[in-house]
């Protein structure tokens, strides 16, 4: 047993913040155990002190004042969970300036600032902890930095916001409005402040920013790569999905082929035996490719109080078994980027394609369709009109074969042009 206790301070009382007290009050002696010392949270700080936050809290250790924790030298680490970028990067980086290690489930501020912040840790020769920022509670990204270090990754596939999961599985099970089944998302506790972030599949994008640096040692900034969220989705093409035996899913997608990198995130037809496809509720899946490993599925609760709070506590203890050996790794995340020759623009990808169109119901609209998507190099595997619409338009299903991305962005623009076709078309890449 060591003798000197460990001081953790923590910024932040919401969910987060306060399941991640709820974990401490539930095993601390475990945890203690696990790092051979007495573990003490001192502080914490939030601009709200006065609401009952549900769990069992010392009052003499709540404070409104940030320096309360980052100016006290007893302090070793510091747990931000206050989210955003500013003032979560001020105290971060002050925190770090000050020689102290930092845990943060916030992957908006890693994703933007991943340089400066990582930077400025391996000066200071300090510990970032951020499991907790992507996958909530399943372990995922120590075991990709580390566990499976002896691979070359080939592709990442993975269901990484638990909101817009959520949101897909009861609209595709309960056949529930998307607007309804959000407000719920976000009454569990699931969702961003602002949702948006997770529906428009920006809260995907952020940790997918993480997942690449680990997975092929590559950063990449948000606006360099395609980004889609699901409110497009409607319940009939959840059906149809359904009947064509896929459910649809937001997918962050991260692969390379002989040095090209594709990036992107956008709503996906999976086929329901590939193993993503039961990945349901508010839960996370990663699905990634190693060329030693083979297939690996981690799966978990991607979202939530405890969950989140897991990953949390889960990278102090790993810190403070670095600081009993007196070991501050100079960790590196990700391999050498040298296999990345280059990142391909969407327009570039080639995959197949499922599209939605509202037209008229009268004769000569296929063929017109089909004349566009001929003279575009697009072959068709399947069409469903069905009989249903407004006004006399009816929605007409396909599925395309293999296409290059460029061409049905072409084709959706000539084909929303003709008079006969009445909506925006949407189309949904398969996997
Ligand atoms: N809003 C996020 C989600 C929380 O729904 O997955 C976890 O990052």
């Amino acid at each position: 047993m060591i003798n000197k206790a460990v001081n953790i301070g923590l910024i932040g009382f919401g969910t987060i913040g306060s399941g991640v007290v709820e974990n401490f009050n539930l095993n601390l002696p475990l945890i203690e155990d696990k790092v051979g010392r007495k573990v003490v949270l001192k502080k914490i700080v939030d601009l709200d002190i006065a609401t009952d936050r549900g769990v069992n809290v010392d009052p003499g250790i709540l404070s409104t004042d940030v320096n309360d924790i980052l100016e006290d030298p007893e302090i070793d680490i510091v747990i931000e969970l206050i989210g955003g970028y500013q003032p979560a990067l001020n105290f971060i980086l002050t925190a770090i300036s000050r020689g102290k290690h930092v845990v943060t489930a916030n992957k908006a501020l890693l994703a933007k600032h991943w340089e400066e912040v990582m930077a400025s840790a391996q000066k200071n020769r300090v510990r970032i902890g951020f499991e907790a920022s992507v996958g909530g509670g399943i372990p995922l990204l120590k075991p990709l930095n580390e566990s499976l270090a002896s691979n070359n990754i080939e592709s990442i596939y993975g269901i990484i916001n638990g909101t817009a999961n959520y949101i897909l599985t009861k609209m595709a099970d309960e056949q529930r409005d998307f607007a309804e089944v959000l407000k719920e998302a976000q009454e569990k506790g699931y969702a961003e402040a602002d949702p948006t972030f997770d529906i428009e599949g920006h809260d995907t994008a952020q940790k997918l920013i993480i997942l690449t640096k680990l997975g092929f040692g590559v950063y990449i900034k948000q606006e360099e790569f395609h980004v889609e969220g699901i409110t497009r989705i409607t319940l009939d093409d959840i059906e149809y999905a359904r009947e064509l035996g896929c459910s649809i899913k937001l997918l962050a997608i991260s692969t390379i082929t002989d040095g090209e990198l594709e990036v992107r995130v956008h709503p996906t037809l999976v086929d329901e035996k590939h193993l993503l496809s039961s990945i349901n509720d508010v839960y996370n899946g990663v699905y990634l490719i190693g060329d030693v490993v083979g297939p690996v599925l981690m799966y978990g609760q991607g979202a939530g109080m405890m969950p989140t709070a897991s990953a949390v506590v889960g990278d102090v203890i790993d810190i403070i078994e670095g600081m009993n050996c007196k070991i501050v790794k100079n960790v590196k995340y990700g391999p050498a980027k040298v296999r990345v020759t280059h990142v391909k623009d969407i327009s570039d990808i080639q995959t197949k394609y499922y599209l939605r169109l509202i037209v008229d119901d009268k004769p000569g609209v296929l063929h017109a369709i089909s004349g566009i998507l001929k003279d575009l190099n697009i072959s068709v595997d399947s069409v469903t009109q069905k009989g249903y619409g407004k006004e006399g338009s009816v929605p007409i299903f396909m599925v395309t074969h293999q296409a290059a991305e460029k061409n049905i962005r072409e084709a959706v623009k000539y084909m929303e042009k003709l008079e006969m076709v009445k909506d925006e078309i949407v189309f949904i890449r398969l996997l």
